[in-house]
């Protein structure tokens, strides 16, 4: 069976889920265009994601993705938050913000009941995951109006891991790809490969279909993709700059400049590794920052700088998310992108 026929769909491509950077908006266009549309659920309240999957439900009877982070929740250590905050302290001190009035708390909620009581409303076809998979319980309350479910592997041993806890697809996401890694067998960021290297292992691996995902931005690397095994191609960053994304301008300014050909792994602005556009913050405190609190506990204490500095248009404390080609960016329709993505197949 292709991954076309599993899904419901005409093309092998799915807009990647991207939690703070797009809404229904982009997942409609893309759906309606014959691909997979994502609403990424990370950074939603529960009844934002109710009024986003109405105004889907609205605009396309086509098939589309809803994406969970499943991590833990971490136990807060007040030890952890004290260094956390001291390490941010003069940055507080240059932009006259007062830290002790920001409150803790987690930036990025996991999947759960709640979530799925609204999800059994409207029956996406399609779930996905990042950071592992939900309970079985939950998982099961997934399964029972059929829906598909795909969750993202970083390693040989996630992609097993995954497909025996019963996945309709793996996502190999190679180390090229923008935001957060879905790494959640280990932490050890040396197990992380690029796409094409991680793509053939995984697909001799399992038996499910592969969608690979990881700096494929153009007509040639999904044709590069599918010829190594991929069953479809999962594409985040090309995505950014479309009208139907809510890409920040300090985000977008960033993505059109030569600053986008240098990214990296950092976990300051979450916690856990993710890939964006090297910044101020990431140079003077990491890219890695050993005080940064768990995921997804780092984000409070950084939140008022990135608005601060951002309401002066600077993108010094924001999370540029971005994979490591960032050249397949254009300014044109989502469902134009889509089109121009299968024209090599
Ligand atoms: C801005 C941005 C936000 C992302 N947010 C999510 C998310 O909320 N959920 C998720 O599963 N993956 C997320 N990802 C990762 C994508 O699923 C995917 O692995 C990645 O975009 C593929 O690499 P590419 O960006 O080079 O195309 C995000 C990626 C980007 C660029």
């Amino acid at each position: 069976m292709t991954l076309q026929q599993l899904l419901g769909i005409d093309l092998p491509i799915i807009q990647a889920p991207m939690a703070g950077s797009q809404g229904s908006a982009l997942a409609v266009a893309v759906s309606n265009a014959g691909g997979l549309g994502s609403l990424p659920c990370a950074m939603l309240s529960i009844d934002a994601m109710r009024d986003e999957l109405a105004t889907i439900k609205k605009q396309t009877d086509k098939p589309h993705n809803v994406n969970f982070f499943c991590h833990q929740t971490p136990t807060p250590s007040a030890e952890r938050e004290a260094a956390w905050r001291a390490a941010l302290a003069p940055y507080y001190k240059e932009f006259g913000i007062d830290g002790n009035s920001i409150p803790a708390g987690p930036g990025r909620a996991a999947f759960s009941a709640e979530a799925a009581d609204v999800l059994a409303e409207f029956k996406p076809a399609v779930v996905s995951f990042h950071f592992g998979l939900p309970s079985a319980e939950l998982m099961a309350r997934v399964r029972a109006w059929g829906a598909k479910i795909l969750s993202s592997a970083t390693t040989i041993e996630e992609a097993i891991w995954l497909e025996a806890h019963g996945v309709d697809a793996v996502i190999a996401q190679g180390l090229e790809a923008g935001g957060h890694r879905g790494i959640f067998c280990s932490e050890d960021l040396t197990t992380q490969v690029g796409t094409f290297a991680l793509l053939p292992q995984i697909f001799e691996r399992v038996k499910v279909p592969v969608i690979a995902a990881g700096g494929i931005a153009n007509a040639k690397g999904v044709a590069a993709a599918m010829a190594l095994g991929a069953a479809g191609v999962q594409i985040g960053t090309a995505y950014l700059l479309c009208p139907e994304a809510l890409t920040s301008a300090v985000h977008r300014a960033a993505l059109k400049s030569n600053a986008a050909a240098h990214t990296a792994l950092t976990n300051v602005f979450s916690g856990r590794p993710a890939r964006g556009i090297i910044n101020r913050v990431m140079k003077e405190l990491g890219p890695i920052c050993a005080a940064a609190p768990a995921f997804p506990l780092a984000t409070a204490a950084i939140a008022p700088l990135r608005a601060k500095a951002e309401s002066q248009g600077s993108g010094d404390f924001s999370p540029l998310w971005c994979g490591q080609n960032a050249r397949g960016c254009k300014e044109i329709p989502a469902a134009q992108l889509t089109r121009e993505l299968v024209a090599n197949l």
